[in-house]
């Protein structure tokens, strides 16, 4: 099959979040199994630095409510990818300098670029003309149209209402994955016809949400299947706790909606290779383990020790992710002989609070406030326990990680948390099935309650051994979940039912 995946974040190209790993990696394993995928990003700044030339592109005029813009698709796909696809992934990428050559991808300085309603339609309807038009020369057509987030949400729309009668003719396919429903792309309602779509669309039936103007919900609605990351959160997403508003448009599709769970790239991501780490180990031979510890505690300034636990965190500093929670047991945790890292993103005062933390207890905290690609390795491979208790998790990609480098994860029972990680019970000491920890309540007891299993379990060697085996023979690859992406496209061709509103 050729499959268009259109998405603002890709590995290795661009990448602020887990969005990027999924969107890379499934574009990969999809090859593997033999598909043609054209990935579309825009041709960000940063993509322009470590993309390589382009081996070709293409000018493309595409209309837009300020008249017509002229922008050029370049064919940026790594020669030689890393991949032993029968298939193969172009990467093609959106240029348009005056909208996507700056510094950051949606923000700056904590704010986001005002304009992002112009960027991110000007980059959905540059695909849909791009593919249409290549569509004469049947070069490029696609069977099915794969979109993410948001920011690819329009796409949806713009076929089956600006371009409904081309789109009708090809009877293409279009699946939206949902990777968060806290991230909508919601804008002023006077903003509504920037997207060039007819004024006709912004009622509480089409894209307009309490008289702001929601791409998201125009994709829910406009595409023909959704996915979200996880079983757990197809379902949570349909109740008003997280469904942040759209959960009755979500609960009007739940007939066209499955959870598939993420994986990761089980290469990029490999203790046994990885060229970002200092030692190499795996489930047979974990002596590197204890080596990568030591380097990192020398690296960021820690005490050498082996036998103090090493806690981790790699995170964006968000609400979402139950950072207060940490913030809030770390006094009575701090009490104990352990070490803690932090490397994380996001809001000013989650880093002034862990700085202050650091301040006081310079000997067991360390705080990093960067987006780290390398050191983010490194500390999966060098920590001991990677503390994840978020108020809700999609799927969430860090504590599948931590499981392939044996960094035992405490998680909160929600999501693709829950669906990821087999929580220890002391009874499955004799089983050993166990992965990682959980709690249920989003409250400090529960975390801190789950947290101190974790560091008295830390001290009973064999039974820690076992929970670090057990998730590093975990399968978090992408194989099984790329299988079925790819029997959901073929469910959606051969469907007749594609929802023509
Ligand atoms: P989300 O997409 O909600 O942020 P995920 O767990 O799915 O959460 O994915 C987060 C990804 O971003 C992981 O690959 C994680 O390692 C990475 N990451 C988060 N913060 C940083 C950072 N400061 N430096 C490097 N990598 C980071
Ligand atoms: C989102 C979610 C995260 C998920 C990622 C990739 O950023 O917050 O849980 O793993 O997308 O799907």
């Amino acid at each position: 099959m050729k499959i268009a995946m259109l998405a603002s974040e890709a590995v290795p190209f661009v990448k602020t979040g887990g969005l990027a790993d999924v969107t890379g990696a499934l574009s990969l394993e999809l090859a593997r199994l033999g598909h043609q995928i054209l990935l579309f990003i825009p041709r960000y700044r940063r993509v322009a630095e470590t993309a390589p030339k382009p081996t070709r592109s293409w000018p493309l005029r595409v209309p837009s409510a300020s008249g017509p813009i002229d922008v050029t698709i370049e064919d940026i796909s790594l020669c030689g990818q890393r991949t032993t696809a029968r298939g193969g992934v172009s990467v093609l990428a959106v240029r348009y300098d005056p909208f996507f050559d700056r510094e950051g991808v949606y923000q700056v300085n904590g704010k986001d670029y005002p304009d992002n309603l112009q960027r991110f339609s000007l980059f959905c309807r540059a695909t849909v003309e791009w593919l249409l038009s290549s569509s004469h020369r049947n070069e490029h057509l696609p069977n099915i149209v794969h979109l993410h987030d948001w920011q690819t949400a329009l796409c949806a729309v713009y076929l089956k209402t600006i371009y409904r009668l081309r789109w009708e003719s090809l009877q293409l396919p279009i699946l939206l994955t949902i990777h968060n429903v806290g991230y909508q792309g919601t804008f002023p309602g006077d903003q509504f016809p920037l997207t060039g779509l007819p004024s006709e669309l912004f009622t509480p039936e089409g894209l307009e949400f309490y008289g702001l103007c929601n791409l998201l919900k125009g994709g829910l609605i406009y595409a023909d299947f959704l996915a979200t990351v996880s079983s757990t959160y197809s379902q949570e997403i349909q109740t008003p706790e997280f469904g942040f508003g759209l959960d009755g448009v979500i609960r009007e599709r739940k007939d066209r909606l499955r959870g598939i769970v993420n994986g990761i790239d089980t290469d990029l991501w490999n203790p046994a290779t990885d060229p970002l780490i200092p030692a190499h180990y795996s489930v047979t031979q974990l002596e590197g383990k204890g080596i990568c510890k030591r380097k990192l505690q020398l690296e960021l300034g820690l005490p050498q020790d082996d036998h103090r636990p090493l806690l981790a965190i790699v995170s964006r500093l968000t609400t979402q992710k139950g950072l207060d929670l940490v913030l809030a047991i770390l006094p009575d945790l701090l009490t104990h002989d352990l070490q803690l890292v932090i490397l994380g993103t996001g809001d000013k005062e989650y880093e002034q609070a862990f700085q202050k933390f650091e301040a006081q207890y310079p000997q067991k905290v360390r705080a990093r406030f960067v987006f780290d690609e390398t050191l983010a390795h490194r500390i999966f491979a060098g920590g001991d326990i990677f503390l994840m208790p978020s108020r809700y998790e999609p799927c969430g990609l860090s504590q599948l990680y931590s499981l392939r480098y044996g960094t035992v994860p405490v998680v909160r029972r929600t999501g693709g948390l829950a669906d990821t990680i087999v929580p220890y019970f002391a009874r499955d000491a004799v089983t050993g099935c166990a992965t990682g920890f959980a709690f249920e309540a989003a409250t400090p007891e529960a975390f801190l309650k789950a947290v101190r299993s974790a560091l008295s379990v830390f001290h009973e060697r064999s039974i820690w051994d076992r929970l670090v085996r057990s998730g590093m023979e975990t399968d978090v690859s992408w194989r099984r979940s790329a299988q079925e992406y790819e029997s959901a496209y073929i469910a959606l061709r051969e469907s007749k039912k594609l929802s023509v509103r």
